[in-house]
């Protein structure tokens, strides 16, 4: 049984509760794109978990593996696994697979990143700073180390020297400088430790996968911050569709694989970019508060607006969607009025698409329709029936618009604030 986790809009969706509960039945949880510009937390009974990188099966000793579709940075890695080790976690090399060629993010790579949203004047992208794009960057021009070379410390000094030195003369014109010896250094330190780690995870995947293993594949950011189909430039630089899964771990394609697309009942953004159904008023304010909206790795507010079915269709077919999940709809709680984005003008035209040229996306005006809300609480509603006649209207309408089941409703933070309509997840 094979299952993919994506967010169909801009991230924080809240994938965290739904791939903690799928990883708890998996044998396998792979991240295969992004690496710690994410954030995942995981609430198991009172303990809180923080992870960016590492697969949230962790938690729950299965077995993880982080595909080479992931930038990894190193001392990211071992903060994280040595503050979970601080709050019991089980962490070694029969429950954490990394694959040898996964290219990592070097202290240059977030010097870049900080250099590159500085040149960019007013049209800042809005990154975590986390170095993600630019190791991303080298990974394709081909001169980024990979997590096989750390067994070669003297040919690890050339590369990295290398790769240092391309970079210099953009440094300079920045008046930045950055020793290569520091993250030759660095790395020799850790080495040991990480390439216990290293596996040929491509292989794992695909034995797993032949005896049918439950495979769960967690995809990070959204997919309107994929680097091809997202709202580019303002977007992170991985595919974070889930087509990526096959890329980025090796693994091949096989039948019986279900893609859940995780959807917030509203929208959010962090970062700049355009964004049709944004609110600059008192409702987007209540989503702010109500929902908590609050990067959780940069900290940043989030913007926030109505639910856009155009981006969330698009997402649905890009992805190849066979179930949404329906989350935060309590959010919508107290609202008299809700409106659901169907289409977009620009002057007599209307697109039921969101175009790719960034001057059209710029000028577009939201279609709404309007429904009234129920006004009254749906926080831990476990049923469908338990839930106001107008909120299942609600639903039933972003069914009609999105072309697909929502089978999934959360309704709160804890696992039991669940509608699994048609227990696909047996929660009932
Ligand atoms: P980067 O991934 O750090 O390069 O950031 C590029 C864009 O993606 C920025 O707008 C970030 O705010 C956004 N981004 C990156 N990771 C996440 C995430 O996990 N959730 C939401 N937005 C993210």
């Amino acid at each position: 049984m094979f299952y993919t986790i994506v967010g169909t809009q801009w991230g924080d969706e809240g994938k965290g509760k739904i791939v903690d509960w799928l990883s708890s039945k998996a044998d396998f949880v792979v991240r295969f794109q992004g690496g710690n510009n994410a954030g995942h937390t995981i609430k198991v009974d009172k303990n809180i978990y923080k992870l960016n990188l590492l697969p949230s099966g962790i938690i729950r000793n299965k077995k993880c593996i982080i595909g080479n579709g992931v930038v990894l940075d190193p001392w990211a890695l071992t903060n994280e696994i040595s503050n979970l080790r601080n709050q019991k976690i089980n962490i070694n090399n029969n429950n954490l697979f990394i694959a040898e060629n996964v290219c990592l993010i070097l202290p240059i790579h977030k010097l870049i990143d900080e250099i590159n949203e500085e040149s960019r004047g007013n049209n800042l992208i809005g990154t975590t700073k986390k170095g993600i794009g630019p190791a991303y960057e080298d990974k394709v021009g081909r001169r980024a180390i990979r997590l096989c070379d750390l067994n070669d410390h003297l040919n690890l000094e050339l590369k990295i020297k290398y790769l240092y030195d391309f970079h210099f003369p953009r440094l300079e014109k920045y008046n930045r400088s950055i020793d290569y010896n520091e993250a030759y250094e660095g790395l020799i330190k850790i080495s040991n430790e990480i390439l216990t780690y290293s596996a040929p995870v491509w292989k794992i995947i695909n034995d797993a996968g032949k005896k049918n293993k439950f495979i769960l594949f967690e995809g990070a950011q959204g997919s309107l911050l994929d680097i091809d189909f997202g709202t580019y430039p303002y977007v992170t630089s991985s595919n974070t569709s889930s087509g990526q899964i096959f890329s980025g771990t090796g693994f091949g394609i096989k039948e019986n694989h279900s893609v859940l697309g995780i959807t917030k009942a509203y929208t959010t953004r962090v970062g700049s970019g355009p964004f049709v159904t944004e609110l600059d008023d008192e409702i987007g304010n209540h989503f702010v508060e109500k929902g908590q909206e609050f990067g959780t790795v940069t900290k940043r507010k989030r913007r926030c607006g109505w639910f856009d079915s155009v981006l969330v269709s698009q997402s649905i077919s890009i992805n190849g969607i066979t179930d949404v999940v329906l989350t935060k709809l309590d959010v919508l709680d107290e609202m008299k009025e809700i409106k659901i984005c169907t289409g977009y003008r620009d002057g007599e035209k209307i697109f039921n698409y969101l175009p790719f040229d960034q001057n059209i996306q710029e000028k577009l005006i939201p279609i709404y329709e309007s429904l009234p809300g129920w006004q009254s609480s749906t926080f831990g509603t476990t049923n469908w029936n338990d839930l106001p006649k107008k909120a299942q209207e609600y639903i039933e309408c972003l069914e009609s618009k999105i072309g697909i089941k929502i089978s999934i409703i959360s309704t709160g933070p804890d696992r039991a604030h669940t509608i699994d309509r048609n227990n696909l997840l047996g929660y009932n």
